[in-house]
């Protein structure tokens, strides 16, 4: 019997002039950059809560707090790797990330191949289990405004070898 999991993330940055713009580890030619304690990489912080999300286990914030001088400036990717860690030794596996990234400029298409193998690569995963989508805000709100970035994720995780999973909670009554 398999278990099946889905995680769901969601992350906003400010951007600021003379930042990098670094997404899901790929650094971004942009005038403007994201803020944030780490090095503010949203889509990766993102899919970090997507993948804690499915296996319960709080939020990046839980993890890895910003007030701890060991993230100052880091790699959001080690966020990932860390996140993944977790939810391995709980019995686990990643199966696929589905993500949109909401920017109103650059734009982002050119990249979207990299930023997909830069994912796949730390995550050990098939390049055809890893999307990353790209949408503007429409001008409309923060984002529209070129003030932020937001991206939104979605994982999910596969346990080989545990009971049926409904068992715990919906006990059947005829059994
Ligand atoms: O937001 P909108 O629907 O106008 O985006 C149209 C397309 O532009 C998206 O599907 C995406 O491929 C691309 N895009 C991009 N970089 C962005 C926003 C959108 O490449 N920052
Ligand atoms: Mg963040």
């Amino acid at each position: 019997m398999s278990e099946y999991r889905v995680g769901i993330g969601w992350d906003v940055h400010r951007l600021a002039a003379g930042r990098p713009l670094i997404l899901g580890g790929v650094t971004v030619a942009s005038e403007f950059g994201l803020e944030g304690h780490s090095d503010a990489d949203v889509l990766s912080h993102a899919i970090t809560d997507a993948i804690l999300g499915g296996a319960a286990l709080g939020d990046i914030g839980m993890h890895f707090p910003d007030t701890d001088p060991r993230w100052k400036d880091c790699d959001s990717l080690e966020f990932l790797r860390h996140a993944q860690k977790l939810v391995e030794a709980l019995g686990f596996r990643v199966v696929n990330v589905d993500s949109t990234v909401i920017l109103e400029r650059p734009k982002l298409k050119d990249y979207r191949e990299a930023i997909r193998q830069r994912l796949a690569e730390t995550l050990n995963l098939a390049l055809d289990r890893v999307s990353v989508k790209f949408k503007t805000a429409e001008k409309v709100g923060p984002v529209g405004e070129g003030r932020s970035a937001e991206a939104q994720a979605v994982v999910s995780l596969h346990k080989l070898g545990s009971g049926p999973f409904h068992e715990s909670v919906f006990p059947n009554p005829t059994a």
